[in-house]
């Protein structure tokens, strides 16, 4: 087929030496089809994309991932190469130049029919999916958009031309790229006609679908998020790659008695993604105590890719070739209206996704990570979830004491503030005019009141007025809202932080000001410990590296951050 003649390139302000696209490989390992931005020098001498230095940072970059360039279909945005930048850089084809040579880029794409679409850069991938965050989309997979009338999902990865000029994107790329080899291994999707969905079953039915073997992943659905006074409304069972069974759930009903056996009984291993919301929410609303935790897809993510998302829909796009099934978040607001049948179609798509993900992701974890999670990270979550359920005990007379001396405090200052400065001391933007800053936040007004500047009274006023209002506002009446019967049920979540540390919402218990904590207290004859290791990343570098005189440094009590902050300084 000539593709070069759907081009409109009588408009096309390019209209220069076309590169014959695509590129079609003689022995194609699948059907994965790369969308680069256009040709350049080299492209224009051989007639192939990406055959200059972008197209030898692809060929490595591939390599590392398996696979190998010579056997995957590549194209471009443009057939023509843009013109240069002064600095001599190819300039990035327009919107319009695009949009002309899109009929092309179409019919190739339906010509080819692609299991995978790699979309090498921003433009590729705004072009194919409308994502116009390459940097934050990167590793995730996206819809190729509706106008291209093809169903496939986009890969969304770095140019190669930027991870040459940015050597420190090369392993990132290179993680990135391995996704393609999901589509290679597994062979073709289940069809949707393949899946067994089971819809509110009857006893029978329910109890023979959850007496066959396999690790059963489970969901819940529920009237909302909150665990201790949200309920229990419907779940969903897989035990397969392609079925799963939903019923809706009330106390009196005949199958919630074997739900809860199956539950709790430790033989049956059980898999979810987030468990810790389901065990704690089935526990408070249903008095259900699930045991044999065997998996959880978020935890399990968490440890392999602790920089990306890990919501469900996430993990299906870049796991499974389930299409997208997740309702815009208004709609999920109105679950409860939805009607039997479409909730617990939905429901089942959760937990089969789920059972998807665990597989998947089990081909790819590593022992080291397997054992963390199994050892580790499982049996952490029914700890946390019991103190989250025991609750911090607050000193309430603390608490009222306090907010009751700031609130006229409070608007005395702002009133002040108002009548000597004229300004809103919360409105950042006042704040900013008034001392004709650039930003308003605290290191910058702290920088000027440090350094003597004669508006300095005016600023230590603004930040006291906004400290008060931050402290009665979050830490007290957010606190205050929160109590039930003197104690606060945070939520602690294994999996909060990027880096692994423990964290806790609803209300955040770390950043604490100091003089704030004795908020909290101890259960009479109990004390609360605080603690801290001391050093603890650079013990652990000191043997990973390892580092004979820093560990001796270390023995001997050295106070290494101390001296490198004194020579920073110095
Ligand atoms: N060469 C191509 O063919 N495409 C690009 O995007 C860059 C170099």
């Amino acid at each position: 087929m000539d593709y070069q003649c759907l081009c409109n390139c009588q408009e096309c302000t390019l209209k220069g030496n076309k590169v014959v696209l695509p590129y079609v490989p003689l022995d194609p390992i699948a059907k994965v089809l790369l969308v680069g931005q256009a040709p350049g020098k080299t492209e224009l001498v051989t007639g192939v994309p990406f055959t200059g230095p972008a197209g030898k940072m692809l060929y490595a970059c591939l390599m590392g991932a398996g696979l190998d360039k010579r056997r995957l279909y590549i194209t471009n945005l443009v057939s023509c190469k843009p013109p240069e930048d002064k600095k001599g850089n190819d300039l990035p084809p327009t919107p319009r130049e695009i949009m002309n040579c899109n009929p092309r880029l179409r019919q190739e794409i339906l010509d080819i029919k692609p299991t995978i679409i790699v979309a090498l850069g921003g433009p590729a991938l705004y072009e194919l999916t409308g994502q116009d965050k390459i940097q934050t989309a990167r590793g995730g997979m996206y819809p190729l958009r509706d106008k291209y009338q093809y169903d496939c999902s986009v890969l969304a990865v770095l140019h190669p031309s930027y991870v040459m000029r940015q050597r420190q994107w090369v392993e990132t790329t290179i993680k990135d790229l391995k996704e393609v080899g999901k589509f290679l291994l597994n062979g073709a999707p289940p069809k949707e006609q393949d899946y067994e969905f089971l819809v509110d079953p009857p006893l029978p039915m329910l109890e023979e679908y959850l007496s066959r073997p396999g690790i059963l992943a489970f969901d819940t659905e529920t009237t909302g998020l909150n665990t201790r006074l949200d309920q229990v409304i419907g779940m969903s069972f897989s035990n397969s790659y392609t079925s799963a069974a939903a019923i809706l759930l009330v106390p009196d009903d005949p199958r919630a008695a074997l739900v809860k056996r199956v539950l709790e009984d430790p033989s049956i291993l059980k898999a979810t993604q987030n468990g810790s919301f389901d065990c704690a929410i089935l526990h408070s609303s249903l008095g259900i105590d699930v045991q044999g935790m065997s998996y959880d897809t978020r935890l399990a993510e968490q440890l392999m890719n602790s920089d990306m998302p890990t919501t469900l829909d996430h993990l299906r796009a870049v796991y499974t070739k389930i299409k997208p099934y997740k309702p815009s978040k208004s709609e999920m607001k109105t679950i409860t209206h939805w009607g039997k049948q479409r909730m617990l179609e939905y429901a089942n798509w959760d937990a089969v996704c789920t059972y998807q993900v665990m597989v998947e992701q089990k081909k790819v974890l590593t022992d080291g990570q397997l054992h963390l999670l199994e050892t580790l990270l499982l049996p952490l979550v029914p700890a946390l979830n019991s103190m989250s359920e025991k609750g911090v005990l607050v000193d309430i007379n603390y608490l009222a004491g306090r907010y009751a001396a700031n609130i006229p405090r409070l608007k005395s200052l702002e009133e002040d503030i108002q009548q000597r400065l004229g300004i809103n001391p919360h409105s950042p933007k006042q704040v900013k005019e008034l001392f004709q800053l650039s930003a308003s936040d605290r290191p910058t007004l702290e920088y000027y009141i440090e350094r003597g500047d004669p508006r300095a009274e005016n600023m230590q006023l603004v930040l006291e007025c906004r400290d008060l209002k931050k402290e009665s506002g979050t830490y007290l009446k957010g606190l205050f809202d929160r109590l039930e019967d003197g104690y606060v049920h945070t939520s602690y979540l294994p999996d909060g932080t990027g880096t692994g540390r423990l964290s806790s919402r609803d209300p955040n218990l770390q950043n604490i000001p100091k003089h704030l904590r004795r908020l909290y207290i101890a259960e009479p004859g109990c004390y609360l410990v605080s603690g801290d290791y001391k050093q603890l990343e650079l013990w652990v570098g000191s043997v990973i590296a390892p580092c004979e005189i820093l560990h001796q440094d270390l023995l001997n009590g050295v106070d290494v951050h101390s001296l490198v902050a004194a020579e920073i300084k110095d």
